[in-house]
């Protein structure tokens, strides 16, 4: 089923092609550091690491950080690394993370934890996290790892406050703004901050990349999260209704919940607070979503962030690396076609 949501964007399906293009070369070098940076002699190490680093993923953290330097100016060679080290953050924050949800499906492939189980899920991210500061550390930015680390620190928060606020029906939406911001938005921010770091530029514009991303990863996460119910599996490469069977409170939920009457709420108790969940709840609560236009204010509240982060690059003249930024935001927006 797809996202029942009418979209007025011109372009249809806006794609990744100027990015993934403007910074071809670099990424290059970045999939190369990523593989030889899985390697070791422990072998069930690079097994659980290839698995899921081979089976893609659109790598759009690292490409924020090459794009961000390139917007820059940047001439040296610090980004390849600084790069490869956010996608092995976010390859850690994945495989921990599709433990904690009890995921089966990542990347369109099994979740390495029902092929590996999720002690060698926890330990393999563990090891690529480590690595990722290894790079930092070789780059010798003390304000890049500053940032970077704290950004791993603020996606533990955020991934524990989520924990806190399962299967809580009165759960805020911006305690759901507090959720996303740590867990998904802070490595968007950070990625597109160290791009400008690096390239010793002065504080607003790193302030602008910062804000940048992290009105891009929220826009993201929201997109995500309406997806979760409206997408596809074949498309997303990851099951649709996980959300809702692990009693996950998103915006969709939230909405739904605050707008619906005494029976919706009741049965929003039931199935995600109890998580007495039976045949035909999932199409169900899709019906209720759609008669409080849940997915499309998602969508909508997307946009905002889309429009903000675009507006924090108006700081940049007109460039390459700025379209590109540009149409990274409505890939995110759109998405949810
Ligand atoms: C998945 O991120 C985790 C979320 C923040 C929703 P992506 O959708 O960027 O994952 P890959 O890297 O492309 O697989
Ligand atoms: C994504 O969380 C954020 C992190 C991986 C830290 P989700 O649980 O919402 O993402 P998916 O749906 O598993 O990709
Ligand atoms: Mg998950
Ligand atoms: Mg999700």
């Amino acid at each position: 089923m797809g996202l029942v949501i009418p979209f007025d964007d011109k372009a249809s399906d806006p794609g990744l092609e100027a990015l993934v293009a403007l910074v071809a070369a670099d990424m290059n070098r970045v999939n190369q550091t990523i593989l030889a940076r899985t390697g070791s002699d422990v072998a069930m190490i690079p097994e659980v690491a290839t698995h899921l680093i081979s089976s893609g993923g659109k790598r759009l953290r690292p490409m924020l950080t090459l794009a961000t330097a390139a917007l820059c100016g940047y001439q040296g060679e610090g980004h390849v690394k600084l790069a490869a080290a956010v996608e092995f953050m976010h390859t850690a924050t994945l495989l921990h993370d599709d433990v904690v949800d009890q995921s089966e499906m990542r990347r369109g492939k099994l979740a390495a934890r029902l092929l590996w189980g999720n002690e060698a899920s926890v330990l393999v991210g563990d090891f690529l996290l480590g690595q990722a500061f290894r790079m930092m550390v070789e780059v010798g930015s003390l304000a890049c790892l500053d940032v970077l680390s704290v950004a791993a620190t603020v996606i533990a928060e955020g991934e524990v406050m989520q924990l806190s606020a399962a299967k809580d029906t009165e759960t805020t939406e911006d305690a759901y703004l507090a959720v996303i911001r740590g867990k998904t938005a802070e490595l968007f921010a950070a990625a597109a901050e160290v791009g400008p770091i690096v390239a010793n530029r002065p504080k607003a514009e790193v302030a602008a990349c910062r804000a940048y991303g992290m009105n891009l990863g929220v826009a993201f996460q929201l997109i995500d999260d309406a997806l979760d119910y409206g997408g596809q599996a074949a498309k997303l490469g990851k099951n649709v209704g996980d959300d809702f069977r692990e009693g996950k409170i998103t915006l969709p939920v939230v909405l739904s919940f605050r707008r619906g009457n005494e029976t919706e709420r009741a049965f929003w108790k039931r199935v995600l607070e109890k998580g007495d969940i039976a045949e035909g709840d999932l199409e169900t609560a899709l019906a209720t979503m759609k008669k409080h236009r849940a997915l499309e204010d998602t969508v909508e509240r997307a946009r905002h962030y889309g429009s903000m982060a675009r507006d924090a690059l108006e700081l940049f003249p007109d460039s390459a690396p700025r379209r590109a930024l540009l149409e990274a935001v409505d890939f995110c927006i759109g998405r949810a076609h």
